[in-house]
Parts: C-alpha cells; structure tokens; sequence
C-alpha cells in the first residue's frame, strides 16, 4: 500500500511538471483527487477493511491526498505567477496595430476580476446539442422558455447554442462541487436584426456551487465585477425573475451610471438598468451534473457582455458591434 501510494505522488509530481496552464492543471487535478480517481477509490476501500488495517492504513491514506491537495495548490500558485505577462519597453510598437474590439474588453475586464475572486475560466462548444442548452437546464421538450430563445438548428440534429449557461453542465460533469467558474462566449439566436437586437452576441455564465451558498454571495460578485467594468460604485437591487434551471430566479439592475439614478434617456427614466438575471442553481441542473443537491447548493448568472460594452462605451446600436467597420471600431483606440 504505502509502495502504491509513493507511485501516486511520484506520478503527480511528474504531471505538474508537464501543465503549461490552468486547464492542464484542473485535468490533473480531476484525474488525480477527482472523485474517480485513484486516491478517492483508495480512500473509499476503507470501509471494507478491518478494525486493524483501518488504523495501520487510515492517516497514511489521509495524509497522502493531504500532500497531493497542497502539491497542486503549491503548483497553481506557481504557474499564476509564470504567466505573469513582463512586457519589454525595448520593442518599439508601430502606432497603426489596431484597437481591441469593445467587447473584447469588457470580457477581458470581467474575466480578470473574476479570476482575482477564485473563478476559473472554462470554454464549451459553440454547437451543442440539446441536451446541453435546455434539457439539462430543466428545459425538457415543449418549455414555453425554448420559444423566447429563437434557435437555430443545424442539419446534424445539434443547434448553435443560445446561451453560455450549457456549460455550467459541462463544467459540472467535468469538476464536480465544489466549483467556481466562468464561462465567456458567443451565442446565436434567430433574431431579426435592429438596433438593440443581433443573431450573434456574447454572454458570459458565472456559476458557483459549495456548501450553504446564498444569494448575497450572487449581489456581492456581481458588485464587484460591475465595479471594475464600469470604473465606479456601483448599487445593485434585486426584482424576482423566472428562469427554469434558477429557484428562486432574479433579475438584478443597475443604478443607472449615467443620471446617478435621477433618471434619463438610457434608463428610460427610471433610474435603474436590467444587468443580469441569475439565481440559486435549480436542483435538477446540479443533479443533471452529477452534484447531490441534498449536499451542495450553489448560484449561477448569465452577463450579457454585449450589453455591457454598449453600456460602456454608450453604444446605441447594436449592428455596429458586429459591422466589422474598423472606422468605428478604431474610436475606442484601446489597445
Ligand atoms: N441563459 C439566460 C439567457 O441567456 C441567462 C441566465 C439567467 C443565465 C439565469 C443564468 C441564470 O445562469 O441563472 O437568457
């Protein structure tokens, strides 16, 4: 035993090595403490052992996933500082390279605040299948929800997805609880075209799962994120909402940054901006990921980035966005 447990941090030891970046480090973490992994069966063989070898293997067992943890949490550390971008003041950097595309920025701004707060980035496919973009989000066949969200199905019976909230599953099933993740991307919907509506726009899915999680845990995130975007406190209030795989459901607003909440033309008057719906995860999506609901709860939102940037950079209409007009684009002029 203690032979087969000096193999298994030998082997870790050898797979940190080897990870370049977070994501290489997370399918080490799975595949080594994970719940299917090796140590974990080890642990659960306990049970079947007798009074004796209990006491002879126990703290051995224990102390060995102890030191395996720390390895991989000693090792984040390292590679978040690694990855620490130096910038070399020598290169002298022709002044015509281009701008960042507005969104690009905003999604940049809320995924380094969210890093800072513990959240990892994790990506998902952009064609998916039903599967992941209603049926595991409590939307079974037939949900009036599937309607406010025109899809645009594809020939090979999957559709383009119509929310990043799919891969609150995908996360799910790959890490298990508990998990902290953010989830940037672009959605499709068959939308016709105006100012304030686009077939192609990006949100971004936040989602927490642990032990007795609430929804003050939800307002200060989004406090927090919304702080660093808009460069300014930021008030938040609470409006019930209704989204299937959310119970209960919420619609968080914004005071409107501009009049200060006195009221003006881009909050219609009344002082506040509809953000981002969220809500404690329903317990059906954490059991479609394969979490015990019994034991972990958690919250999850969806942040339209594109509103976001608009709201930013007061961008009235959506089209130039994605117009590809670099004349437009260029008058943010950040690089
Ligand atoms: N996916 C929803 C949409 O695109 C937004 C959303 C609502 C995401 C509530 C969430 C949530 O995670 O809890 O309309």
């Amino acid at each position: 035993m203690e032979k087969e447990l000096e193999i298994l941090v030998e082997e870790l030891e050898k797979e940190l090595q080897n990870c370049q970046k977070e994501a290489d480090l997370l399918n080490v973490k799975s595949s080594f403490i994970g719940k299917k992994s090796k140590i974990s069966q080890i642990l659960g063989s306990l049970k079947e052992m007798s009074v004796e070898d209990k006491r002879k293997y126990g703290s051995i067992i224990n102390n060995t996933k102890k030191k395996m943890e720390e390895m991989i949490t000693n090792y984040a550390e390292n590679l978040e500082n690694q990855n620490e971008v130096v910038f070399d003041d020598s290169v002298i950097y022709d002044t015509q390279i281009g701008s960042l595309h507005p969104v690009t920025i905003v999604a940049k701004e809320v995924t380094e605040c969210m890093k800072k707060m513990g959240f990892t980035v994790v990506s998902g496919p952009e064609m998916e299948t039903e599967y992941y973009n209603f049926e595991a989000l409590n939307i079974p066949k037939d949900h009036p929800a599937r309607d406010m969200q025109d899809t645009y199905y594809l020939d090979n019976g999957m559709l383009l997805r119509t929310q990043t909230s799919g891969n609150q599953i995908h996360a799910m099933e790959k890490y298990g609880a508990p998990l902290k993740v953010c989830s940037p991307g672009r959605v499709f919907r068959n939308e016709d075209l105006d100012a304030n509506h686009e077939n192609t726009f990006f949100q971004v899915e936040g989602m927490v799962i642990d032990k007795d999680i609430s929804i003050e845990n939800l307002l200060y995130t989004m406090k927090q994120i919304l702080t660093e975007v808009m460069k300014c406190e930021v008030n938040l209030r609470l409006r019930p909402g209704f989204f299937p795989f959310t119970e209960p459901s919420y619609e968080i607003d914004m005071e409107c940054t501009i009049c200060k909440g006195n009221g003006c033309p881009t909050c219609k008057n009344s002082g506040w901006i509809e953000i981002v719906p969220g809500g404690m995860v329903h317990p059906n999506v954490l059991k479609a990921g394969g979490i015990n609901p019994e034991e972990y709860n958690g919250f999850a939102f969806g942040l339209g980035l594109t509103r976001l940037a608009m709201m930013k950079y007061k961008i009235s209409d959506i089209r130039i966005l994605n117009g590809g007009d670099i004349r437009y684009l260029k008058q943010f002029n950040i690089k």
